[in-house]
């Protein structure tokens, strides 16, 4: 059915529409009528065939049959697993188009969900590779492997309990795309990939399924560093096995000379969620090292790092301008990893307090100090609600913060530590963000009353993928 003026979409209805616009999560954007209708796996330009699959009240979603015409800001993929892998959803879109879209959701959505209109927009920052950029890659296995359209018309052979290793297929919980290439990451990943998948089906002992809740091989996690040389490969299993511990250090060693450190992950957790319980080191060192100008990190398996090197230099210096610290400042940085915004900002202010739960990340944090000769930063592990419910307490640990810097993860900030933020109550907030949804729902709060948001800079921390990272400055309003 072509598009008409009076159309009222149902669910099943199949038509024509035309995309024009992406919205924030690589979802492209029509209108039926009033109405705006979400296709997924589309970009702006393309006019295709699709039908409706979920109709709201305010809006409906559509799944795509057919593109009907392709868009001038179509560019064929380089990479093979483009359909079916999480990764890389925007490969397909030139990548002006891609920062242009990412700048555009930003704006719309502190606006839309942050209700503030009274701040300055600043151009997005693009990165300067746009491929093999990511310093981490976290792989799953699992039994059974995602099939693309070509695979499946032509009957492929399908093993139900093989070893297939790679991303999470769109959509499929417990089936992933047997991964061949990654662009995303240095070349030497894929290999790894590889060669780990053939050990692990060697081994005798089953990949781990999500459905049945049963199998050894988890994970791979490898960390490739990007100013050194550095490479960590962790192997997470559901146990600890020694027979396999001794195979997996044979095979990686004598293929990967390369490698710094060889690690034994485990896990139980049901979740697909690669974090390790236990740790055993099979080869080399069990931290690798990386460099954000002209300080050196050392950074543990569980430990949050940025995983785009170069940008997250671009990306500091970003908060550096935006926050305009002077010497005799004191600064707080919530949800502070390994220490690295702390230590990189060191120089400028004259006392840094970084808060973070992961105990390893703050181990990380303090010998990050050690290496670099920093003196003025300190770290306190814990849930960040739990450390700064009590505000006399923090404010005589750590005195009044001039300036807060905030870097939640995806979810954004409990509502009881927006709470303790506005109790203790800074000059300057620089608020960074992964999710702009969570930011701009977090910047409304904060600016109720006591803050005003001051400018928004997106930065291209992840190009060819439908994330988008955001710093935000926010100024107390007396
Ligand atoms: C987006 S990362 C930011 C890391 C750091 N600022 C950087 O640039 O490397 C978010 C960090 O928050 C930590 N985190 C998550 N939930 C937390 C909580 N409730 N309390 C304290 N830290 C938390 C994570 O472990 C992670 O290190």
């Amino acid at each position: 059915m072509t598009l008409s003026e009076n159309i009222v979409p149902k669910k099943g209805t199949e038509l024509e529409l035309e995309i024009q616009a992406l919205a924030f999560g690589a979802r492209g954007i029509a209108r039926i009528n009033d109405m705006v209708c979400f296709v997924d796996d589309t970009l702006p330009g393309q006019t295709v065939l699709a039908r409706i699959s979920r109709k709201k009240k305010k809006y409906c979603e559509a799944r795509l049959l057919r593109i009907l015409k392709q868009s001038d800001q179509y560019i064929p993929p380089l990479c093979r697993h483009v359909n079916g892998c999480g990764g890389c959803s925007l490969q397909h879109f030139n990548y002006s188009s891609q920062l242009a879209a990412k700048e555009e959701q930003v704006s719309d959505l502190v606006q839309r969900i942050g209700g503030l209109t009274d701040f300055t927009m600043l151009p997005i920052l693009p990165a300067e590779e746009q491929f093999h950029y990511r310093n981490k890659m976290e792989f799953s296995f699992a039994p059974e492997r995602w099939l693309d359209v070509d695979e499946i018309s032509s009957n492929a052979e399908f093993n139900k309990n093989g070893h297939y290793l790679g991303m999470h297929a769109k959509g499929f919980f417990e089936k992933v795309v047997d991964l061949q290439e990654c662009y995303l990451a240095d070349p030497i990943v894929a290999e790894i990939v590889k060669h780990i998948r053939e050990v692990a089906a060697q081994s005798g002992l089953p990949a781990y399924g999500s459905r049945a809740q049963k199998g050894f091989w988890r994970f791979l996690i490898v960390r490739k560093c990007l100013n050194t040389t550095d490479l960590m490969v962790n192997v997470v299993t559901r146990e600890y096995n020694e027979k396999i511990a001794r195979l997996v250090t044979r095979e990686m060693t004598a293929r990967f000379p390369q490698i710094t450190s060889l690690l034994l992950g485990t896990t139980t957790s049901l979740g697909g969620v690669a974090f390790c319980e236990t740790e055993t080191l099979l080869y080399g060192r069990s931290t690798v090292y990386e460099q954000l100008g002209k300080y050196r990190f050392e950074i543990s398996a569980n430990s949050f790092f940025q995983t785009n090197t170069h940008q997250a230099e671009r990306l500091y210096d970003t908060i550096i301008e935006f926050a305009n610290f002077s010497r005799n400042e004191n600064v707080y940085d919530l949800y502070c990893g390994a220490g690295t915004i702390s230590i990189y900002i060191s120089g400028l202010v004259r006392r840094v307090t970084g808060f973070e739960s992961v105990e390893s990340a703050i181990k990380d944090a303090n010998n990050n100090c050690v290496l670099n000769n920093v003196e003025n930063c300190r770290f306190i592990a814990g849930d960040l609600k739990d450390l700064i419910r009590n505000i006399p307490a923090v404010l005589e640990s750590c005195g009044e913060p001039d300036v807060m810097i905030i870097d939640p993860p995806r979810g954004g900030m409990h509502p009881d530590t927006v709470q303790a933020v506005l109790k203790l109550l800074p000059q300057r907030i620089v608020h960074v963000s992964c999710n702009p949804a969570s930011l701009a729902r977090d910047l409304a709060i904060l600016c109720e009353q006591e803050y005003r948001l001051v400018k928004v800079k997106p930065v291209d921390m992840f190009p060819h993928t439908a994330h988008v990272e955001v710093v935000a400055l926010l100024e107390r309003k007396s």
